[in-house]
């Protein structure tokens, strides 16, 4: 069941996030799934300004990233392990040990498995995504089994086009493998929440709320979820 927020602009799509998010971490143990991405950027800027200023504790909090590249090394600016590090967790007081990021290895069945045993020891309270212009979530594209697992993933076209603004606008240098969490562990998050800003998410945020549910539009499972809040700004509800 969605609930959508529609509010003016990127700024107040993060402040009504953070809002949510504010009600999860009030229990110190709680379990994130994160995303990367600008759309949470604003609401992680957020949640180190709570820490910082109430004292919001992370210290116990665990939490699960949805995907990674493949092929980059973890010091690349680009790795989505960067990411998180320099866009939440150097401003949080998390411990490292708590913060799983996917990794790919030299098996890589083994290392897709090793995460998701890792997470079965969890529930995850609240599930952090943003949505691909195409609808992918995580790196689930579009055609991904809404019953997958972690996996290993070949990047579509238009994904890596649209990454490629953070790789010197080459799109050559953005990886072409990633490794994700699949849809079916998306799908046992108690609480998800998705937030999407600009027109180029328009079509993407229709097709999830009112499209069919199809695997051609990954993020159109949300609608068998019980709890999504769906925070958008205007452009990216134009369609709605
Ligand atoms: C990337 C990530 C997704 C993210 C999406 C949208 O490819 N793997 O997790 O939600 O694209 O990114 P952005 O928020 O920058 O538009």
């Amino acid at each position: 069941m969605f609930t959508l927020i529609k509010v003016k602009d990127y700024e107040a799509m993060s402040d009504e996030a953070f809002k949510v998010m504010k009600g999860v971490v009030a229990d110190p143990k709680c379990v994130l799934g994160l995303a990367t991405g600008s759309s949470p950027i604003g609401l992680y800027q957020r949640m180190i300004a709570d820490h910082k200023e109430n004292g919001t504790s992370y210290a116990e909090v665990t939490t699960f990233n949805l995907d990674e590249y493949v092929g980059l090394p973890k010091s690349h600016p680009e790795s989505y392990y960067s990411f998180m590090h320099r866009n939440l967790f150097e401003g949080l007081d998390i411990r490292e040990e708590n913060i799983h990021i996917p990794e790919d290895g030299e098996d890589h069945d083994a290392k897709c498995r090793e995460y998701d045993e890792a997470m079965q020891e969890y529930r995850v309270d609240l599930q952090v995504l943003g949505i691909g212009s195409n609808g992918h979530i995580g790196f689930n594209e579009p055609g991904t089994p809404f019953d997958s697992k972690t996996h290993i993933v070949t990047l579509k076209e238009s994904t890596r086009k649209d990454n490629a603004r953070f790789f010197e606008d080459d799109i050559n240098k953005v990886p072409t493998h990633a490794i994700t969490m699949g849809i079916d562990t998306i799908m046992h998050a108690k609480k998800v929440i998705i937030v999407a800003s600009g027109a180029n998410k328009a079509d993407a945020i229709y097709a999830m709320m009112k499209g069919p549910v199809t695997e051609e539009c990954p993020a159109s499972i949300l609608q068998k979820h019980p709890d999504v809040v769906v925070v958008v700004d205007e452009a990216a509800a134009a369609k709605l």
